[in-house]
């Protein structure tokens, strides 16, 4: 604590609140998805046989988005592109916690190229694009929600602050790096008092607060839903409701 602004003790205590909430709220949920009964065989056809069958396909929905494919091609491109995009963008953000920088984080920095940078235009362009079609399209606009709009306005802000400090008022990264680095490191350091710097992680700390309660959970749902998980089985195995089996 010697030597913290009152400031940096604030956005510290802030900064282990929201990740510790975070991940007890997750855990929970993802408790909660794994216990709840899952009564019926309903996995959406053509499904796969076998587990190994399942692993295939849950492999194709989380590294593809399939199912989305199959669905819609352009709200696939727009929901691909922007994952793939955050997921870079995330990784560059690594360097701000890890001492070496690992190889893979490091060549999303490559001096001149930064695709973590180009990532973080594409995924804020992607943010935008799946903005419009829920008001574009009149069917996607009658069942947005606020929360849909919501998710995406954030996510969409966060990204914008992080470019304009990368491209327009620039913040001492250096800086930023030991606070970031001491947060990890359970040896907290000052927070530097830059405003768009403190914008951008109190949208983060929201962001982390608002998701384990929000649609975002299919991020660990998807693991859980029976139309994807279940093994087409049923004329081979009876499958019996948990709640049956007690009676
Ligand atoms: C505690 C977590 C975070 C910290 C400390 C942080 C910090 C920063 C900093 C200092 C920059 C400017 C980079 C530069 O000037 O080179 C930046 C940029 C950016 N941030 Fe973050 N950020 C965090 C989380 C996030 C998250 C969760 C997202 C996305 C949802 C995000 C999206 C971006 C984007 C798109 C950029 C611009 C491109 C880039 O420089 O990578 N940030 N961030």
């Amino acid at each position: 604590m010697e030597g913290l602004t009152g400031l940096s003790i604030i956005f510290i205590a802030l900064c282990y609140g929201a990740f510790s909430l975070f991940l007890v709220a997750f855990l929970a949920k993802v408790y909660g998805y794994a216990v709840t009964p899952s009564p019926l065989k309903i996995p959406t056809t053509p499904a796969p046989t076998t587990s190994l069958g399942v692993a295939g396909r849950m492999a194709g929905e989380v590294l593809f988005f399939t199912s989305l494919f199959k669905g819609n091609k352009w709200t696939w491109l727009g929901g691909y592109l922007f994952h793939l995009a955050l997921a870079a963008v995330l990784l560059r953000h690594l360097r701000y916690f890890l001492d070496p920088v690992p190889l893979p984080v490091e060549l999303m920095t490559y001096p001149g190229l930064e695709p973590g940078v180009w990532a973080g235009v594409v995924m804020i362009a992607a943010l935008g694009y799946l903005f419009i079609r829920r008001l574009w399209v009149d069917r996607v606009k009658y069942i947005s929600l606020f929360a849909d709009y919501f998710a995406l306005t954030l996510i969409g802000l966060i990204g914008i602050t992080g470019a304009l400090m990368k491209f327009f008022i620039r913040t001492d990264v250096e800086a930023v790096k030991e606070f970031t680095l001491g947060l990890a490191t359970l040896h907290p350091a000052n927070i530097p008092p830059d405003p768009m710097f403190i914008i951008h992680l109190l949208l983060v700390l929201a962001l982390v607060v608002y998701f384990p309660f929000s649609k975002l959970m299919h991020m660990g749902a998807i693991f859980f839903a029976p139309t994807r998980t279940q093994v087409d089985d049923c004329r081979e195995t009876r499958h019996v409701n948990p709640w049956a089996k007690e009676l």
